[in-house]
């Protein structure tokens, strides 16, 4: 089974619980959410809520021991893992540095077929790391990291807008990121999600994040406490609601004033 080409319809986690293999307890409890084709989704949470467990369960890293997970309709089960994690495009904490050209530190994202010059100045722009390649001497052919001689080494920041790039360029349907961000400080973050949710033109985006001041983009916000879902809603409809979301935002923000 697969699903079909473009955009899918929605991601749906049907009451879904998994514990790992040798694992304490469940990880993830009956948790049902679904999320539908061109919204960006935040889940916030504490340490071992169960946030990156969903990620990589959607990525069939493991499969669920109750319920089902589907993307337009189809069980993750019944997929091909490759085929599968061919349509999301993700970027982890602990993301890949390559060390080699721009050009092809952005192809790294699809390294299949002929490279694209066009296809990846698309990419470095929409990202907004265009002028990477501007300030280097050999444009796309520029190498960044240490390993070589003449070299550009960037700032964590740089990697990680080159990194976006490169999910940028893959032809993904689902885009997610893992807190990639959290080195950055929160206005380059706030940019990037902004920039993520302004290029996904149908696709589904999921971003996770401990900074309540840029999840709030997002069209809607998922609350995961103890592997479930304690609060779902809007930025301000959790606001209002005034629960956990409203304390921990309200929290934040106080640090910041
Ligand atoms: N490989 C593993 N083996 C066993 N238990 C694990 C494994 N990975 C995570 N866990 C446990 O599963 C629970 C959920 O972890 P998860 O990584 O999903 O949390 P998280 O919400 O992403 O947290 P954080 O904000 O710290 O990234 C935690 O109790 C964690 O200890
Ligand atoms: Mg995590």
């Amino acid at each position: 089974m697969t699903i079909p080409d473009g955009p899918v319809d929605n991601i749906s986690f049907e009451n879904i619980s998994f514990h790992y293999p040798g694992g304490h307890g469940e990880a993830i409890e009956n948790l049902n959410l679904n999320i539908h084709r061109g919204e960006l989704i935040a889940l916030v949470g504490e340490n071992g809520a169960g946030k990156s467990t969903l990620v990589k369960l959607l990525l069939r890293f493991y499969d669920v021991q109750n319920g089902s997970i589907k993307i337009g309709g189809v069980d993750v089960k019944d997929m091909d893992p490759e085929t599968l994690r061919s349509r999301i495009g993700i970027l982890f904490q602990d993301y890949a540095t390559y060390e080699l050209s721009v050009r092809e530190n952005v192809m790294m994202g699809w390294p299949y077929g002929e490279a694209d010059d066009e296809k990846v100045m698309k990419a470095l722009k929409d990202s907004r790391s265009e002028w990477l390649v501007k300030k280097m001497t050999n444009g796309l052919d520029s190498k960044v990291g240490r390993l070589f001689e003449g070299g550009h080494d960037l700032s964590g920041g740089e990697w990680q807008r080159l990194a976006l790039a490169r999910i940028m360029y893959r032809n993904a349907d689902i885009w997610i990121l893992d807190e990639p961000t959290s080195s950055l400080d929160p206005e380059a973050e706030a940019a990037i999600f902004a920039e993520l949710k302004e290029n996904l033109k149908g696709r589904i985006g999921i971003v996770i994040s401990h900074r309540f001041s840029t999840v709030r983009i997002a069209d809607r916000i998922a609350v995961i406490d103890e592997g479930h879902i304690k609060e779902l809603g809007t930025h301000h409809e959790l606001l209002a609601a005034g629960n956990t979301y409203a304390r921990l935002f309200e929290l934040q923000a106080s640090g910041y004033r």
